[in-house]
């Protein structure tokens, strides 16, 4: 049982309020915060859990994360040499399953989670428009894109605030804070100047070739959109599991 609405901000979710508490999977591990080898234990059963959700899991309200369905995507403009916004739509995002946790901790009295992570292949796909510049040269284009991140390093940040639902203390994430850090990337828009091949590859290779520049210019832009993605999907499984059924020995 439940009802589901739709928001759209830089994408369109569609969120889904149970009317029942759901548990977390049975093939889920729990931690006691009270364990001294709890930020061990989270790391692990994160790192794990993130791998089973290439699974879709209709009782945590979520599809598959891998791929993850994306509808709109929107990239602004940057303040350097990134004079374009890119528009993405109908994008699948792929590998988030294989990430690795590299650490987590939980400020249980102020709510705050950290935690660190590498997803060694990150790819966009999807259809594309933009129209604009890039390190001076026009750009303009539709079609399709593949957009990939290579071992990118993320930091996450989340606060939490506390509410009852049916007697039980749940988690609601105010905020979800993201850092990206690729080791590289690749950059690939099909159709570009209408299918002029040769000032299409031209451009593509000044954008791979300056791939660093280029990402930093827009990365909050990027920040910013996986913040968000991360954030509902935090918050659907928070919303629907009790703190005392995602932790052992909460009081
Ligand atoms: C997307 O680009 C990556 C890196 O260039 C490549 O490995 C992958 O095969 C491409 N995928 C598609 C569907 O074009
Ligand atoms: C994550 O935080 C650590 C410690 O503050 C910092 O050294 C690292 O550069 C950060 N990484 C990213 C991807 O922001
Ligand atoms: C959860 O936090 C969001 C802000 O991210 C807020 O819009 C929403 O009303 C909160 N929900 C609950 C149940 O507190
Ligand atoms: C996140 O939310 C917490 C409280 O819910 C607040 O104290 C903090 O300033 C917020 N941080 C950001 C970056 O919005």
């Amino acid at each position: 049982m439940g009802f589901c609405v739709k928001v759209g901000l830089l994408f369109v979710t569609v969120v889904c309020f149970s009317t029942h508490a759901a548990k977390l999977p049975s093939t889920f591990g729990r931690c006691s915060p009270k364990d001294e080898e709890f930020n061990e234990c989270l790391k692990k059963n994160v790192e794990d859990a993130i791998h089973q959700l290439k699974k879709e899991s209709p009782e945590l309200g979520l599809s598959t994360l891998d791929p993850l369905d994306i509808p709109k995507l929107v990239i602004g403009e940057g303040t350097g040499p990134v004079h374009v916004v890119q528009n993405f739509k109908n994008v699948k995002l792929y590998g988030l399953t294989g990430s690795i946790v590299l650490s987590t901790s939980i400020d249980f009295e102020n709510h705050i989670m950290h935690a660190r992570s590498i997803t060694p292949e990150l790819r966009l796909q999807g259809e594309y428009t933009m129209r604009g510049k890039v390190m001076l040269l026009p750009i303009y284009g539709d079609g399709l894109c593949n957009i990939t991140l290579y071992n990118t390093k993320i930091n996450h940040t989340l606060y939490a605030e506390p509410f009852q639902k049916k007697g039980k203390t749940h988690w609601n994430f105010s905020n979800y804070t993201v850092t990206l850090r690729p080791d590289k990337m690749t950059y690939k828009f099909d159709n570009l100047f209408s299918g002029d091949e040769r000032l299409g590859s031209n451009i593509l290779n000044v954008l791979n070739e300056n791939w660093n520049e280029v990402f930093t210019d827009v990365r909050d832009g990027y920040e910013k959109s996986f913040g968000l993605i991360f954030h509902g999907l935090a918050n659907r499984v928070f919303s629907r599991v009790a703190l005392n059924d995602i932790f052992l020995d909460m009081e």
